[in-house]
């Protein structure tokens, strides 16, 4: 009912009364009215007027419907633990490639090595859950694949300067405007799953996040949508990664990714688990591991951890 009701609201730029819509719904006016504080606590702006009522915005409201064709693998929650959480339970219940699990706020973001993600209202927090078929080893392509189609819409769509960072955060004057972290499972020696999780700074409040953060909207001046934002994304993601098979059309993601690329050439210090390590990033190889060359010149070739520049 409340998809035929926003429907209906976008349908006409002009005010609507409750009682046409509930009309046109064959429903009482209290059903009508219960329905627009359900659409109004969604997040769309609808104003009451004497004579009825008016959507005023619904730029940046994440919801399924905004999602045309795509409306059935997008879950949005207004609140979460984390979505990474979320979409590993949904990935072992068996759902489909290329669902999303979104959420306006999350209580227990979380980033690499465990940090903390701060999730707060107006930032675009997601978990989009992949099933190529492909050994492990060929996994990491769909992580770069994702940061540079992500960096791709952000320059093309958005007109922001986005730079990638290996491996896979976006970034705008050295400053954070996405972070990526991935999780997989394995059945068989084959991909059951990768979850890939990404953290947008759009509309939120960046001050005080450490490193440097920086949003969209501190970048332009003006709020972005952010069903937009992911809308595109999923496009891009999707027409590269093309029909899933053996990740063959991705051979050369590593080289486009590198396009965009501030991280070689600079000097890097890269933080694991288990140690940290300083030096030149002189290139990034087909398989995705960065190449550094440390003090005493030796390169040193490294497979995961996190860089500061
Ligand atoms: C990092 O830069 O450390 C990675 C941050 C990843 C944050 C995203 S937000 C959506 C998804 N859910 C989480 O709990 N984390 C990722």
């Amino acid at each position: 009912m409340k998809r035929r009701i926003l429907d209906i609201l976008k349908s006409r730029n002009e005010i609507i009364s409750g009682e046409q819509i509930s009309d046109i719904l064959g429903v009482s006016r209290v059903t009508v009215w219960k329905h627009i504080k359900g659409l109004r606590e969604m997040g769309y702006g609808i104003a009451s007027t004497p004579k009825g009522y008016r959507l005023e915005n619904d730029f940046d409201v994440l919801s399924p419907w905004e999602f045309p064709g795509r409306e059935k693998s997008i879950h949005c929650f207004s609140e979460i633990g984390s979505t990474m959480d979320a979409a590993r339970e949904m990935a072992r219940k068996g759902c489909p490639h290329l669902t999303v699990v979104a959420a306006e706020r999350q209580g227990k973001g979380r980033g690499r090595l465990d940090r903390a993600w701060v999730s707060e209202k107006g930032g675009l927090y997601f978990t989009l859950i992949i099933r190529p078929e492909i050994p492990p080893q060929l996994s990491f392509r769909f992580n770069f694949c994702a940061s540079w189609a992500l960096a791709q819409t952000l320059r093309e769509d958005f007109d922001i300067p986005a730079m990638v960072k290996w491996p896979n955060d976006i970034l705008v004057k050295d400053c954070k405007l996405v972070g990526m972290l991935s999780e997989m499972e394995t059945r068989s020696d084959m991909v059951s799953f990768v979850n890939i999780g990404i953290g947008v700074n759009v509309n939120n409040d960046t001050v005080g996040i450490e490193p440097p953060a920086v949003s969209m909207q501190e970048l332009t001046g003006r709020k972005s949508s952010r069903a937009e934002l992911l809308s595109a994304f999923l496009d891009r993601f999707e027409k590269r990664t093309g029909q899933i098979g053996q990740g063959d059309d991705l051979e050369k993601i590593v080289s486009d990714w590198k396009k965009y690329t501030g991280t070689i050439g600079r000097g890097v210090r890269i933080v694991t688990v288990n140690e940290t390590v300083e030096g030149e990033a002189v290139d990034v190889d087909e398989t995705g591991a960065l190449l550094l060359r440390l003090h005493d010149g030796k390169i040193r070739k490294i497979i995961y951890g996190d860089c500061f520049y």
